[in-house]
């Protein structure tokens, strides 16, 4: 049994590698996989998408096809940009740009009343044609202005009440501990390692 993980973003690979190392499971990216599918991503919640990604291919013996999405949920913009994170502004606007948009539709907004969260669903297609979801987020609010280098996208105005700092500003293992993906992703091989299990 192998697990071929439905993306193209070698930081996403480098997680859930970590994270399911001690399953003894081998895990694949698409890439690897031999995969060139274009999958459109036209669901309109994060499930939705997850498990478009995890089905594009069609279940298989021997292979677990994991998939993910996620984004950034403010509430003070009804939820946006949501499912629509990476495209938010345009797909080719910067994360500049985004930010920048966020920054000026919460002016004169302060503490609670910018509260955000990352939210990311996982979902795996099992040989039998199982879909199983896990879904997770981390909670925060969005900064008055950005900080820290690390992380990607939005991180740099995620502000984690409880730390003090933005998501940007904290250790990749300290985001993977507390991370809306990284407790989806250990929530998820749970769900493998029993459906093995049952097997
Ligand atoms: P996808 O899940 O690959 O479709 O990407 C969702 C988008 O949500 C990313 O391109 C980012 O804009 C945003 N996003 C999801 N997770 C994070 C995170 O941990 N930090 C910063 N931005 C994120």
């Amino acid at each position: 049994m192998k697990i071929v993980f439905m993306t193209g973003n070698e930081g996403k690979m480098r997680e859930i590698r970590a994270i399911m190392a001690d399953t003894g499971l081998p895990v694949l990216s698409m890439k690897e996989a031999g995969i060139s599918a274009e999958i459109d991503e036209n669901g309109t919640t994060f499930r939705e998408n997850a498990v478009i990604k995890a089905s594009a291919v069609g279940a298989q013996p021997d292979t677990i096809f994991v998939a993910d999405d996620s984004g950034l949920t403010v509430d003070a913009m009804g939820g946006e940009p949501g499912v629509y994170s990476s495209r938010f502004m345009g797909e080719d606007a910067g994360y500049d740009v985004k930010i920048g948009e966020i920054l000026r539709r919460l002016e004169g907004l302060t503490g609670e009343e910018r509260s955000a969260r990352f939210e990311c669903c996982m979902a795996a297609l099992f040989p039998d044609g199982e879909v199983r979801t896990a879904y997770a987020t981390m909670e925060g609010q969005i900064a008055y202005h950005t900080a820290g280098e690390n992380g990607f996208g939005y991180d740099p105005v995620f502000f984690l009440p409880e730390y003090g700092v933005t998501s940007a500003e904290i250790t990749p293992e300290e985001k993977n501990r507390i991370s809306h993906r990284g407790k989806a992703l250990r929530e998820m091989k749970n769900v493998i390692l029993t459906y093995l299990g049952g097997v």
